[in-house]
């Protein structure tokens, strides 16, 4: 078997694993990056797109946001639609002048990649890890499977950044370990479709037949979603049958109609709410989806993942390059707090804009706090924060 040494081995090439590999590098620590899917799969996987201000400025910082600043589109409010009406949140105003940046998560993958293959950066696909061994030892290692055959990865810390289902996960020794977690009795059909988007800002919309939400990647890709059955199937739904229905949940009298084009990609994504504490256990870190998931309402899966990132890089360049400890030992409670608290924004917005079909306490209870949220300055406020920079604040 071929045997590596490294100094940090970063598994999943995710938005954290490769967004860590480049902090790490920028600051001369030799990581590897191993990926069990292809390029191709990473670059393709879409997701939520909505870039929280201190995020956008860490990418930028890492060197990998120059694609970001020019194509991505920043956005200064945004709009809630209920029975008809809309109302503008005004974001900038209300969070010390700082915006978002609507700009494709597989975008930012993209960029990371594109940067690690130019600094000529170990990074290797189609490449399953099988074991992480020595966790509670000086000398953790890693086992994988490539294109090339078995390989051995010798390093000092493994980064766990490999998503909900990944190896990483399944190494935590379930005793010492708490895993608290939600479903909600819904998922989110998103389209991505060929047509210039109606509006200038994203609108969430709740409706009597669910949630719907406007979004967009480009002045001529629009992104759509709506809320469906937890079991719902893509074959029930129909081109026409989506449209019809965003045009139902999304009508105003001002915009009766929303711009149609060809579906270039469509999904169903299941919402779940999963917290992993401790975020650490011996020589592995965790960071991203691998310790935290939220339900997709406000964007925050990727922007919770960076910000833990950005610790971490600070934490393992900390402890391998001065020896100090500190930061390393404090990761997983100061992730924690600031993970609950991206827990608690998502769950505040997707517990406000799904109905309930059999609960209409639950609804009476949903539709005031969407019109305090939208009505009441101290609320709005709070909104506009957590949901321009949340993850800075
Ligand atoms: C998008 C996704 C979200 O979950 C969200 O809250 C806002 C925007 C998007 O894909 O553009």
């Amino acid at each position: 078997m071929k045997e590596l040494r490294t100094r940090v081995a970063i598994v999943g090439a995710g938005p954290a694993g490769l967004l860590l590999g480049q902090l790490l590098e920028r600051d001369g620590i030799d990581n590897i990056v191993m990926e069990h899917r292809s390029r191709e799969y990473v670059e393709r996987r879409v997701r939520a797109g909505v870039i929280e201000y201190g995020i956008a400025n860490l990418i930028e910082e890492a060197g990998a946001g120059e694609r970001m600043r020019r194509d991505g589109l920043v956005h200064h409010g945004v709009e809630f639609r209920f029975e008809r009406n809309s109302y503008r949140v005004a974001l900038s105003e209300l969070a010390d002048g700082r915006a978002i940046t609507v700009y494709g998560q597989q975008e930012v993958v993209k960029d990371l990649v594109a940067l690690r293959l130019e600094r000529g950066s170990p990074i290797m696909f189609d490449t399953e890890v099988t074991a992480l061994d020595g966790l509670a030892s000086d000398a953790p290692s890693v086992q994988a499977q490539g294109p090339e055959g078995d390989v051995r990865i010798i390093c000092d810390y493994v980064a766990g950044c490999d998503g909900s289902f990944g190896v990483s996960n399944r190494a935590l020794p379930t005793s010492s370990v708490r895993r608290y977690e939600r479903t909600y009795p819904f998922s989110w059909l998103g389209i991505l479709a060929e047509a210039p988007p109606r509006t200038e800002e994203l609108i969430y919309c709740r409706h009597a037949n669910g949630f719907a939400l406007y979004s967009m990647r480009s002045p001529t890709l629009s992104r759509l979603y709506l809320g469906v059955a937890p079991d719902e199937r893509l074959e029930n739904w129909s081109d026409g049958r989506i449209w019809e229905e965003l045009n139902a949940r999304l009508a105003t009298d001002e915009m009766p109609e929303i711009s149609q084009g060809p579906i270039v990609e469509r999904g169903i994504t299941a919402m779940r709410s999963i917290v992993i504490a401790p975020m650490r256990h011996g020589r592995l870190l965790l960071a991203g989806d691998a310790a935290h998931i939220v339900p997709p309402t406000g964007a925050k899966g990727m922007n919770l993942a960076l910000a833990d990132v950005r610790l971490l890089a600070q934490a393992l360049v900390a402890r391998l390059k001065e020896h100090d400890d500190s930061l390393l030992d404090s990761y997983s409670n100061t992730c924690l707090e600031r993970v609950w608290r991206g827990e608690e924004f998502s769950n505040y917005m997707t517990q406000m804009l799904h109905p309930n079909p059999h609960d209409d306490f639950e609804n009476g209870v949903q539709m005031a706090r969407l019109r305090q949220a939208v009505t009441s300055r101290e609320a709005t406020t709070v909104l506009s924060r957590n949901y321009v920079d949340l993850n800075s604040l």
